[in-house]
C-alpha cells in the first residue's frame, strides 16, 4: 500500500479538506494512473452529503470522483492493454465478478457484485473505495478505458459519467435521424445529452429552467429550447416526442414531460433526486407511454462512446478549477450555476 493525496469529507455537513488515503500497490492485473483531471458529477454531491441515504448510505470519510482521466504510471505483469505513459480513463465502475448474466451481457453496471469507484466495499484494502479527487488511482485493467488522442483532456473527464449516462439510453431507445428527442435539465448530463442527440441526427429539444442557458442550448446542438416553467411553451409540444431524457438532479414534476410523449413514447430518467417522483397513471395509460430508468453504461459501451466522441470531436463544456475551489464549486452546483461541468485540474493537488 502507498499513500495518495486526496480531498475528502468527514460527514454529510463537513467541507472538503486535504487528506491522504491508502491505495493498493498494483497487482498483476492492475493499472496505476496519475490523475490529470476529474469531473464533478452531481452524484458526487448527493453522496458526499448522504442525500441517497435511503438507497446507498455514505461511509465516511468519503472521497468522490468518477470522471477520471490520467496518465498510466505503472502496470502489473499480466496487463496487456496499457503501458506507462499511455492515457487512461476510469468511470463509475472499478470491478465486477465478470461471470454473472449482467457481466456476460456487457452490462457490468448491473452486476450484483460490481464495485463502484467510490463508496463501495473495497475488496483489496477493506473499507470503501475512494474516487478520483486524488492524485492517483489503481484499477483493474478491464475497467480502464482508452482515450482518443484528439480530445481535450479536461473536457474528456466528464464523458466517463455524464457522457456514458446520456449516450447509453439514447442508443438503447433508438434515437436517430427522424426522431424528436427532448433533454430535460441543462447540467453536466443534460448538456451532453443535447450534444449526443444532435450528433445522432435527432430533432433535439432542450428543456431548461434557466433562461440564461437558452442561447447555449442552441450552440450545444438543440434545434429548439423550451423554458419548462412556461406552461404555454410546454403545451405546444404536447404528444409529440418519441423520447425524452430527464437529467434533473432535484425534485420536479415528471408528469409534465410524460404528457409531451407521443403514443408509445418513452421517458427515461437518469437524474436521481433525493425524493421519489409522483407519477400520474393516466399520463402513461393514455398513449401506452412508458417510463424507464438507466444507469451509466457497461465498459464496452463506454469505450464505444469515447470512440464516438473522438470521431465527432465531442467533449464536455468545462469550467476548469483547482481542487482548492471544490467547496465553492459544490455550492454553485446546487444552484445549477455551472456551464456545464466542473473539471478539477489535479496538478493543483500537488500544492494542497
Ligand atoms: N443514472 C445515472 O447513471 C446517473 C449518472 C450520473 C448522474 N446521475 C444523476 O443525474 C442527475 C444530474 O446530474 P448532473 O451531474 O448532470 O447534475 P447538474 O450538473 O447539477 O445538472 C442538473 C440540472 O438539473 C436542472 N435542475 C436543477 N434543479 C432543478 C429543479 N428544481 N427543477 C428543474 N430542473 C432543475 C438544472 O438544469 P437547468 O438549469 O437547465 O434547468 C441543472 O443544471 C443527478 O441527480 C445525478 O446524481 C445519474
Ligand atoms: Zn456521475
Ligand atoms: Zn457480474
Amino acid at each position: 500500500m502507498y499513500n495518495a493525496k486526496a480531498y475528502s469529507v468527514a460527514s454529510a455537513t463537513s467541507p472538503f479538506v486535504s487528506t491522504t488515503i491508502g491505495r493498493r500497490d498494483p497487482t498483476e492485473h492492475d493499472v496505476q494512473i496519475e490523475i490529470l483531471f476529474c469531473g464533478i458529477c452531481h452524484s458526487d454531491l448527493h453522496t458526499a452529503r448522504n442525500e441517497w441515504s435511503a438507497t446507498m448510505a455514505t461511509t465516511y470519510p468519503c472521497v468522490p470522483g468518477h470522471e477520471i482521466v490520467g496518465r498510466v504510471t505503472k502496470v502489473g505483469s499480466a496487463v496487456t492493454q496499457f503501458k506507462p505513459g499511455d492515457l487512461g480513463a476510469v468511470g463509475c465502475l472499478v470491478d465486477s465478478d465478470g461471470t454473472c448474466p449482467a457481466c456476460q451481457a456487457n452490462l457490468e453496471q448491473f452486476c450484483p457484485n460490481a464495485t463502484f469507484t467510490y463508496n463501495s466495499p473495497d475488496k483489496h484494502l477493506g473499507g470503501v473505495t475512494y474516487g478520483g479527487y486524488a492524485d492517483s488511482i489503481v484499477v483493474n485493467e478491464r475497467f480502464v478505458l482508452r482515450v482518443p488522442s484528439n480530445l481535450d483532456l479536461a473536457g474528456t473527464a466528464p464523458l466517463l459519467c455524464a457522457g456514458i449516462t446520456t449516450y447509453s439510453p439514447l442508443r438503447h431507445w433508438g434515437v436517430t435521424k427522424g426522431k424528436k428527442v427532448g433533454v430535460v435539465g441543462l447540467g453536466g448530463l443534460g448538456h451532453m445529452g443535447v450534444k449526443f442527440a444532435h450528433a445522432l441526427g435527432a430533432h433535439t429539444v432542450a428543456f431548461t429552467t434557466s433562461a440564461s442557458k437558452k442561447e447555449d442550448a442552441l450552440r450545444l446542438g438543440a434545434d429548439e429550447v423550451v423554458l419548462s416553467r412556461n406552461a404555454d411553451e410546454m403545451q405546444k409540444h404536447a404528444g409529440s416526442f418519441d423520447f425524452i431524457l430527464d437529467a434533473v438532479a432535484a425534485e420536479h414534476d415528471i408528469n409534465a414531460y410524460i404528457n409531451l410523449l407521443r403514443i408509445e413514447g418513452n421517458l427515461t430518467v437518469v437524474g436521481a433526486p433525493e425524493k421519489p417522483h409522483a407519477v400520474n397513471a393516466f399520463g402513461l395509460i393514455f398513449g401506452r407511454r412508458s417510463l424507464s430508468g438507466s444507469l451509466i453504461g457497461g465498459i464496452a459501451e463506454t469505450q464505444e462512446m469515447l470512440d464516438f466522441c473522438g470521431q465527432h470531436n465531442i467533449t464536455s463544456d468545462v469550467e476548469v478549477i483547482p481542487i482548492q475551489k471544490i467547496n465553492e464549486a459544490y455550492e454553485r452546483l446546487v444552484k445549477s450555476d455551472v456551464k456545464y461541468r466542473f473539471s478539477i485540474d489535479m496538478a493543483s493537488l500537488k500544492s494542497a
